[in-house]
């Protein structure tokens, strides 16, 4: 199973994490859907308590998370670091265990919470034997990741991997402080923390994991594979550390902008406010690094839908990582708090950027890993128009109900009391949950085609060979 394809590098633990990736995308959103379904008719939870939204709506965002994200970061990371250390993987069958472990405490994971197990802390929901387990692979992930490099052939370190290195060390630190728990039962435990300090830990975790995972580990791919897919070198190599630490450095400050208006003191929330506005910079330099890196590669970005993928998804993180810090400003929150605006800048950035840099980068990989042509360019290019359009549906929709929400819930008559009531205003919602159903579908749809054309890629060895790699002697592929 650890045997060295393409002579140096170790993929075929790439591919399998590529096609594990695809199934959670496809597993995950078709539950975003069906709890979008639900929103307009809530009697399609059947009276089954595993079908209320309550239950699936974190098995959405866990899946879409831990399932389809993770594994699209752990396959593009190990494909990348050996490449980019000119070595093969360290410790290959911890590579391979980290793979099956993880897909298995994903699916596991799922289970639990269709049962009714949770923490009930956003995006930490799975119960104290889980998050052990998490704790183990993650580090596995790291020593496979920091072996490699450890045995380098060259001596700088390229940025992609301070990015990925930086997503597993502060994953690691977020992940085991903010689970640390005291077990009552094998599914139920009690959060060490108590009132404000665990909203405080709760949303350092919360914001941080959109932080490194979401964006850190996802700006990791673009710097490795927006160069490489474009044929030039990174527009500013000096630009992208200067982004790295800064970016680093003020994401950690963030979380408690999630806590506006709370018990928390006023000092923290500004410092949260403060560092989330700082944060723009360093997001708009990787982002301009990016454009600019392909803008001289402009022919290439009309006809490869791979590369299309890739920068309107830097377009998306641009509109994503603006959005924010308007948000964290307490004018803006009291309005967005609580509304559909913020599941509107979720779904920008999740479907714009996470999901479609990751198509991206699928469709750069996988005919690459294989030696052969893409199985369907105009699939591909259908694919494009399907997520560009199920995207800003999707937004538009949101965006259209969270002001709505926002500015209805604040509205008050001559005498101070509510102008509407919430049953009202939310039975007004309908028009924009079905607008979001219909992005929904059309994004799902989209990933179906992806997922029917790479593994046709992957099925068609026997294909035309344009991406037969060659071999170096010293560094193995030179793909
Ligand atoms: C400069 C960058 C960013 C800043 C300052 C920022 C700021 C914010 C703010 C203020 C909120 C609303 C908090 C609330 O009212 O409770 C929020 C929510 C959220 N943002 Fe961002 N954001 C940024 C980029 C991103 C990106 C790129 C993603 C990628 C997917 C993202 C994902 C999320 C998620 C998942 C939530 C919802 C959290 C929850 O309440 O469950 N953000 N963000
Ligand atoms: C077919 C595509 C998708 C659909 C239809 C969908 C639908 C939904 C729905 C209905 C919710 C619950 C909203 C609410 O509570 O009012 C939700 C939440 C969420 N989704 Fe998705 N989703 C999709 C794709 C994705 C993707 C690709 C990601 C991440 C990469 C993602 C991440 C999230 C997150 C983080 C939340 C929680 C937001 C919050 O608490 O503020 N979703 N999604």
């Amino acid at each position: 199973m650890d045997e060295e394809d393409n002579n140096l590098y170790h993929d075929k633990v790439v591919i399998r994490l590529i096609q594990f990736s695809i199934i959670w995308a496809v597993l995950a959103m078709t539950v975003g859907v069906y709890i979008s379904a639900e929103l307009i008719w809530p009697s399609i939870d059947f009276g089954q308590f595993w079908l209320s939204f309550g239950r699936l709506r974190p098995l959405h965002t866990n899946g879409i998370i831990f399932g389809f994200a993770v594994s699209a970061l752990m396959a593009t990371g190990f494909y990348s670091v050996q490449r980019t250390s000119h070595a093969p993987l360290y410790a290959p069958r911890l590579a391979w265990f980290c793979c099956y472990a993880w897909q298995l405490t994903v699916l596991l994971g799922g289970l639990s919470l269709l049962a009714g197990w949770t923490t009930s802390k956003e995006y930490a929901e799975l119960e104290w034997p889980f998050d052990i387990v998490i704790a183990v692979v993650w580090v596995c992930f790291g020593i496979v990741f920091f072996g490699t490099i450890a045995n380098r052939k060259i001596k700088p370190i390229y940025i992609s991997n301070w990015f990925y290195g930086a997503l597993i060390i502060v994953i690691a630190m977020l992940h085991i402080v903010n689970s640390l728990a005291i077990p009552v039962t094998i599914g139920k435990s009690y959060s060490v923390y108590a009132g404000a300090q665990d909203a405080v830990v709760q949303w350092w975790y919360g914001h941080n994991a959109v932080g490194f995972l979401l964006t850190g580990g996802f700006l990791g791919m673009m710097y490795y594979f927006l160069p490489k897919h474009a044929g030039r070198p990174i527009w500013s190599y000096r630009l992208s550390v200067v982004a790295f630490w800064a970016f680093t450095y003020s994401y950690i400050w963030a979380g408690p902008h999630h806590l506006h208006y709370s018990a928390v003191p006023e000092w923290v929330l500004s410092l949260a406010m403060i560092m989330s506005v700082i944060l723009l910079a360093p997001s708009w330099a990787s982002m301009i690094n990016g454009i600019m890196t392909v803008s001289s590669a402009s022919e290439k970005l009309k006809t490869d839908p791979a590369l299309k993928f890739i920068v309107l998804s830097l377009a998306f993180y641009g509109l994503a990582t603006f959005e924010g810090p308007m948000m964290s400003f307490p004018s803006v929150n009291v309005v967005s708090h609580f509304t559909d605006w913020t599941i509107g800048h979720v779904h920008s950035g999740a479907l714009g950027w996470n999901a479609m840099i990751t198509y991206g980068t699928f469709y750069f990989m996988v005919p690459r890993l294989v030696g052969v042509e893409l199985y369907s360019l105009r699939l591909a290019n259908i694919h494009f128009w399907m997520a560009l359009a199920g995207t800003m549906l999707y937004i538009i929709a949101m965006w259209g109900a969270g002001v709505s929400q926002g500015l209805l819930w604040l509205s008050v008559d001559e005498i101070g009391e509510l102008s509407f009531s919430f049953k009202d205003i939310m039975s007004s919602m309908t028009p924009y949950y079905a607008l979001r159903l219909i992005a929904g579908i059309i994004f799902l749809g989209g990933t179906l085609l992806m997922g029917y054309n790479l593994f046709m890629t992957l099925a068609g060895k026997h294909a035309l060979k344009v991406y037969a790699p060659a071999v170096s002697p010293a560094f193995g592929v030179s793909s």
